[in-house]
């Protein structure tokens, strides 16, 4: 009986450690998608930078939404738009979404983003 329950064990142990195993295959990225540490500078800047600011800038902001500086930035990241037209969520759907021509952005970038807004928007 004991040598019974002693392999039901090693093979649950075995069919979950497969289970994890495949999962990190499946969804590489978002296994090393670090939403802890995460740095305005080095995360969020970068891709506003890259995707926004050609349209939402303090000389012409399209929309009157100007997205140049972590002032600028601040506003939206509380005001619950920012990642709203990030993620595509009603009401922010059609002419709304961002940026207009897509992608969307990633699963990884929008978590990472979401808990620097749940952290205050720091400029760190
Ligand atoms: C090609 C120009 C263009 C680019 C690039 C662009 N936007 Fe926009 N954005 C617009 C236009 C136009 C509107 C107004 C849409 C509307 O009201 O229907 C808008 C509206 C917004 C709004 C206000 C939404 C609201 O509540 O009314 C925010 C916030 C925003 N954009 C953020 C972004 C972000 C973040 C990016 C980069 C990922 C981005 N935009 C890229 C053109 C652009």
């Amino acid at each position: 009986m004991i040598k019974l329950i002693n392999s039901l064990v090693i093979t649950t142990i075995i069919a979950s450690s497969c289970y994890y195993d495949n999962k990190e295959e499946l969804y590489p990225r978002q296994a090393n998608c670090d939403t802890v540490n995460v740095s305005f500078a080095k995360d969020i800047k970068p891709l506003i930078d890259a995707q926004c600011t050609g349209c939402h800038n303090t000389q012409s902001p399209t929309a009157g939404v100007a997205l140049s500086t972590h002032a600028e930035i601040l506003v939206y990241a509380k005001s619950g738009q920012l990642y709203g037209v990030l993620s595509w969520i009603a009401p922010y759907t059609g002419s709304k979404q961002m940026p207009p021509s897509g992608p969307k952005w990633s699963n990884c970038n929008l978590s990472k983003l979401k808990s620097w807004i749940d952290k205050g928007a720091p400029n760190n």
